[in-house]
């Protein structure tokens, strides 16, 4: 791949997808390389013009599946989802006493660990009342790879084992030696749907919380501030914005008060 084809595709995957992979050539070529020989490309030019120009968006999507960085796990950076259930839940339950809806949205869920966190610390939360509540919560990504793994929820016996006992009793069926299923309960609890984080946010009704965790480290400063100001003005007064460990957000740039590091609340 020459320099000017390079810089070709970092500008179009910057510009409509927000992805910055302008330091990693090497991974990028590592990860292309094999797929345009399958293909029959024979050179990164013709590609280029077959991903912008390919209505069906069959290329696009390829190459978004390819290039995105999916990696995720269960129970990922603990913390999070302790304070989802000792501090944002109370308070939800509290707000939402008579309509009884919980909206959360996991916005760059992978391969389904975050989201399927979430609702079994959720259902965990409500106990005996949980069928009581609306607890449907979004899950979105970029790649349809992923999330056609996430839907499926089937997942191998090492990945859940980081799981207590009890949640992987309670939320997952054994489908063989190695893979169990996440529950019927838990999986309609999840709606996944594919969208681009740069997109205008259709969301009728505001989010309670916001799960937005190791994805901006892709973005530019810039496209991070647009990006929590979108998610400032579709939270609920007194709502949750929950970022990476590894990340942070320029606290001038966000009219969202700093609550502890990688969380972050719009005032009530
Ligand atoms: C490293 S995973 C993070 C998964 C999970 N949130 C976690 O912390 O474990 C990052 C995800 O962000 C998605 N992503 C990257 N750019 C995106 C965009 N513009 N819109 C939506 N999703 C995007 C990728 O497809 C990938 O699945």
């Amino acid at each position: 791949m020459t320099d000017v084809e390079f810089n070709r595709l970092v500008h179009f995957l910057e510009s409509r997808y927000g992805i910055n992979l302008a330091s990693k050539k090497v991974i990028v070529q590592g990860r292309l390389d094999n797929y345009l020989a399958r293909q029959g490309y024979d050179n990164y030019g013709d590609y280029l013009n077959a991903v912008e120009h390919d209505r069906s968006g069959h290329e696009l999507q390829n190459m978004l599946n390819i290039l995105t960085t999916n990696h995720t796990y269960f129970w990922r950076e603990p913390d999070h989802f302790i304070f989802l259930k000792d501090v944002i839940l109370p308070w939800i339950v509290q707000k939402e006493k008579n309509t009884h809806d919980i909206r959360i949205w996991s916005g760059a869920s992978s391969s389904g660990e975050e989201p399927y966190t979430i609702a079994m610390v959720v259902k965990e939360f409500l106990g005996l009342d949980y069928g009581k509540w609306d607890t449907t919560l979004l899950a979105t990504d970029l790649s349809s790879e992923v999330l056609k793994y996430a839907m499926k929820g089937v997942y191998l016996k090492e990945k859940i084992e980081v799981l207590p006992p009890s949640w992987q009793r309670a939320n997952f069926k054994k489908i063989d030696e190695f893979n169990y299923r996440v529950s019927d309960d838990i999986r309609n609890n999840v709606m996944f749907r594919k969208f681009n984080l740069m997109d205008a946010f259709p969301f009728r009704n505001r989010m309670h919380c916001v799960f937005l965790r190791n994805v901006m480290i892709y973005f530019s400063e810039d496209t991070k501030r647009n990006l929590i100001n979108k998610i400032y003005d579709i939270l609920e007064p007194g709502g949750y914005l929950i970022i990476g460990n590894t990340e942070n957000i320029d606290k001038e740039a966000t009219q969202l008060e700093y609550v502890r590091p990688s969380i972050f609340r719009k005032a009530l």
